[in-house]
Order: structure tokens, then C-alpha cells, then sequence
């Protein structure tokens, strides 16, 4: 279907069985130059849907011949690409995130506030054509194992809805490719994409980090300061190891979720934010519920679609592809290749890093090889042995104290983040840390993986 994203001739049909409610959206999207239809209920919808092309649809939840879910329903069941939006019930997120989940554009609170639904209209507009492919410059999901092809599936279904995502998968195996990627689909990939460590804030600095402050909010606060919410309006803001977000921030997040407002630090005044939230975590945010350390009404409304990363050694036929095209990428024009022999152990390999574990692997083998031929002993695949490589920090500079210290943790994380081939779940272990604990000491030493 060729959707005209004109606004001046995009059709949207409007159902409700309310007159005031259904003036008021009819009166609103006029005025922005868009052609309206009204349908009063179920059977009305589906008759106008069959009839003519539209770019929106918005319905009502309650309808007298039925619920708003079946319009959503016959949509997505007949392949329509018409994005549509249900109007809910103030506080009635069930029936919002069961329609997100059923393959709604969005949602709308009522009573409808112009403002937002001006933002969804324009959301809907920007949509690029579903046969849009990602711009130069943006890395692809590699892999042809069912498992990513279900992903990568999803990944375009989602793109062309604002529900919140949560990604789950190993440490490396693509979480933020996959946010990223669904940014490129999707209405906001030409706005913000911000990501934030949720395990990399100290927990007294996380409320003025998200929300912002006021000036004179507290000491030091000497001029007002947006915070990632603001910064990411209009746009998407990745939560990345939203696990690691203390209870605390937990409940304060969940309202920002619900109204759609944040307030600074300091501030009486609640600012409206249109942001899609992206969320991420290395481990089973479900069990991080039951053990009681994550809000089960914050997962839910996290959590509405569900996108689970496979790790590498669940896709091993790709693990030759995926190997030579970050051979063919590392090395140019040069010719190296991967002896039959080498690319046997790495489809043996259980690559607890995943994809970046393989990558990095090839990064190392290219540096070792000889000859244009990369044979199993450049690949390093059996763990080192460290014991004689320990970097001890010189006795010399034991002053200041404080820069010491600071080598000595920087020591003993490199070591452990080289042991584990950079899985930094394997590395909190090792060096009996949580696996918070080390994102934040990366941060505060600024240490990155080389692909960060
Ligand atoms: N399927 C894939 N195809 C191509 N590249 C991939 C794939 N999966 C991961 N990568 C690459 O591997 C590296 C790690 O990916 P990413 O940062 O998305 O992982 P992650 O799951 O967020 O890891 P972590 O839990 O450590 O944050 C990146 O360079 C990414 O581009
Ligand atoms: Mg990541």
C-alpha cells in the first residue's frame, strides 16, 4: 500500500459513540489539515475500513456494539498498516497495554488532551513507508538462524508502534543494536536516542540525572538543568540494565511512565514529556521481580513487547557468516582468512560474550596471524592464563593515595574484563564485585569496551 504522508490529504477515522468526544478530535485534526470520517461503533469502523484508505484510526475502548480491541484486531489481522490508537480510560492502563500488545500505534488517556494527541498524529505522519530500509552508517543484525530472524521480525513490527519494549539477552549478544535498529524503523529515528547505564548512576544523583533540577534545588545546583527525560522528548531514551534501578527510582519512574510529566528536583510544576521508552537488562527481569528487587508494576508496563536476544551458540550455522563479515570489515582490502581448522573451533566455542566476544576474537586473531591465514591458535579460544601477567600497580607512585587506589582498581578490572573477554557479568564474579558495582567503577574510571 503507497501511504501519501501528506497531512493535508492523510484520512483518519475517528470512532466513538460520544458526540462531544468525537467533535472535539474531528474539530482538532481538521485543524491540522487531516481528512476526517467518524464511525459510532464496532461494525461502522470495519465497514469504513474495508471502504477507504486511511493513514490513522483512532477508537474509543467502549463501544456499544463492542470494544475498541476489535478494530485493533481486524487491523492487524487483515495486515491493514493502518497504525491506530485507542482512547482509554484515565488510569485504565490494562486495556492501554493490552492494545499495545495486540499491535496498537499508541494509546490516549482520557479525557484526550490536544497536545498529545497532536504529538500522536505527527508520530503517525513520520512513520517511514514499512519497506523503508536502515540509512548507510547503521549496523544490521547479522545471522540467518530462526531465533533472529524472529527478532529481527519483531523488531520491524514494534518500530511502527510507540509501546515500550524490554530487551533481554546476554551480555553482547545485541541489545542496543536491537533499540537502535527499532529507532530506525520507527516514527523517532530522526529525534533523540539516548541511552543511559541505569547501573552507572549513584543512587543519590539518579532523580536530577533523569527528572533535571531547579536552580537552588540543592547545593550546587546554581542554574536549572534538564535531565534525560527532557533531553530525550520526542525521541526514545534507552534504559540500559534497568534491573540495577534502585526501588526507590523505580516508583518515580513508573509515574513519569504513567502521566507522561516529569517534575525537577525543586520544582512545584510538572512538565509534560513525549518519550518511548526502550528498556534492557543482561539477566531475567521476571525472576529480578519475584526475588522482590524489581516493581512488578513497573515490568508491566516495561515490559509490554518482549524482545529476547539469542546468544551466538544458540545460532551456530551463522557463526561462520557473522565471523567473516567482521573479518572482511576489520581487515579491508587486505586478504586474511580463517583456516577450515579455525573456523571449527569457533563453531565449537560457547561464547559466554556473544557476538561482541566473536568480534573482539577476530579483532585479536588478525593482530596474531601470519600469512593471511588465521589458524585456531590466533583465536585464543582456551582462557589465558593470567597468573603471570598481573599488573601490579609501581610501589613508586603510592601518592596521592586516591590516584593509587584508582590504579590498582583499574588494574585488577582490566584484568578481569581481559579474563572474560570483556563479559562483564563474568568479570563482576571474578573479581567479587556486583555486577552494578563494576559498571559504576568503569564509569568512574572511564573505562569502555573498545565498541562503546
Ligand atoms: N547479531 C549481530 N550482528 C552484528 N553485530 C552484532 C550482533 N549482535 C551484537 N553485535 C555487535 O556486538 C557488539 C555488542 O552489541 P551490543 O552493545 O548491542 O550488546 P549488548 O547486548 O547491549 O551487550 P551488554 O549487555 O554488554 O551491554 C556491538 O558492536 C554490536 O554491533
Ligand atoms: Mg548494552
Amino acid at each position: 500500500m503507497n501511504v501519501d504522508r501528506q497531512a493535508s490529504t492523510a484520512r483518519v477515522l475517528v470512532v466513538d459513540d460520544e458526540p462531544d468526544i468525537l467533535e472535539l478530535i474531528e474539530l482538532a485534526l481538521l485543524r491540522m489539515g487531516l481528512q476526517v470520517d467518524r464511525a459510532s461503533n464496532v461494525q461502522e469502523a470495519l465497514q469504513q475500513l474495508n471502504t477507504k484508505t486511511y493513514q490513522l484510526c483512532l477508537t474509543d475502548m467502549r463501544l456499544p456494539d463492542g470494544e475498541g480491541l476489535e478494530v485493533v484486531q481486524y487491523i492487524i489481522a487483515r495486515n491493514m498498516h493502518v497504525p491506530v490508537a485507542v482512547i482509554t480510560a484515565h488510569g485504565n492502563m490494562e486495556n492501554a497495554i493490552f492494545a499495545l500488545k495486540a499491535g496498537a500505534f499508541d494509546y490516549l488517556p482520557k479525557p484526550v488532551a490536544l497536545t498529545q494527541l497532536r504529538a500522536l498524529v505527527n508520530a503517525v505522519l513520520k512513520l517511514p513507508p514499512p519497506s523503508a530500509t536502515v540509512r548507510k552508517g547503521v549496523r544490521t543484525l547479522l545471522g540467518l538462524s530462526p531465533a533472529m530472524e524472529k527478532v529481527r521480525d519483531l523488531i520491524d513490527r514494534v518500530a511502527r508502534s510507540q509501546a515500550p519494549v524490554h530487551i533481554s539477552g546476554e551480555s553482547g549478544s545485541g541489545k542496543e543494536l536491537a533499540a537502535r535498529l527499532i529507532v530506525e524503523k520507527s516514527a523517532r529515528r530522526d529525534q533523540p536516542f539516548i541511552t543511559v547505564n541505569c547501573g552507572a548512576i549513584p543512587e543519590t544523583l539518579m532523580e536530577s540525572e533523569f527528572f533535571g533540577y531547579r536552580k537552588g534545588a540543592f547545593t550546587g545546583a546554581e542554574k536549572d538543568r534538564e535531565g534525560l527525560f527532557q533531553a530525550a522528548n520526542g525521541g526514545t531514551l534507552f534504559l540500559d540494565e534497568v534491573a540495577d534501578l534502585p526501588l526507590s527510582m523505580q516508583v518515580k519512574l513508573l509515574r513519569v511512565i504513567q502521566e507522561k510529566k516529569v517534575r525537577k528536583v525543586g520544582a512545584t510544576q510538572e512538565e509534560p514529556v513525549d518519550v518511548r521508552i526502550i528498556s534492557a537488562t543482561h539477566n531475567a527481569l521476571a525472576e529480578q521481580v519475584q526475588q522482590g528487587k524489581f516493581r512488578q508494576d513497573l515490568y508491566y508496563r516495561l515490559n509490554v513487547i518482549t524482545l529476547l536476544m539469542p546468544p551466538l551458540r544458540a545460532m551456530r550455522d551463522d557463526i561462520t557468516e557473522v565471523a567473516n563479515h567482521f573479518l572482511a570489515r576489520l581487515c579491508g582490502d587486505a586478504k586474511v582468512e580463517l583456516a577450515s581448522s579455525a573456523l571449527k573451533a569457533l563453531q565449537q566455542y560457547d561464547f559466554p560474550g556473544n557476538v561482541r566476544e566473536l568480534e573482539n576474537i577476530i579483532e585479536r586473531a588478525l593482530a596474531l596471524c601470519s600469512d593471511g591465514i588465521i589458524v585456531p591458535a590466533d583465536l585464543q579460544l582456551t582462557p589465558t592464563d593470567f597468573s603471570g601477567m598481573t599488573a601490579k600497580p609501581s610501589v613508586a607512585g603510592k601518592y596521592p593515595l586516591t590516584d593509587y587506589l584508582d590504579s590498582v582498581e583499574r588494574a585488577a578490572i582490566l584484568e578481569a574484563l581481559q579474563q572474560t573477554n570483556f563479559n562483564r557479568t563474568a568479570a563482576a564474579k571474578v573479581l567479587g564485585v556486583t555486577f552494578r558495582a563494576l559498571r559504576y567503577r568503569m564509569d568512574r574510571l572511564g573505562i569502555t569496551d573498545k565498541d562503546e
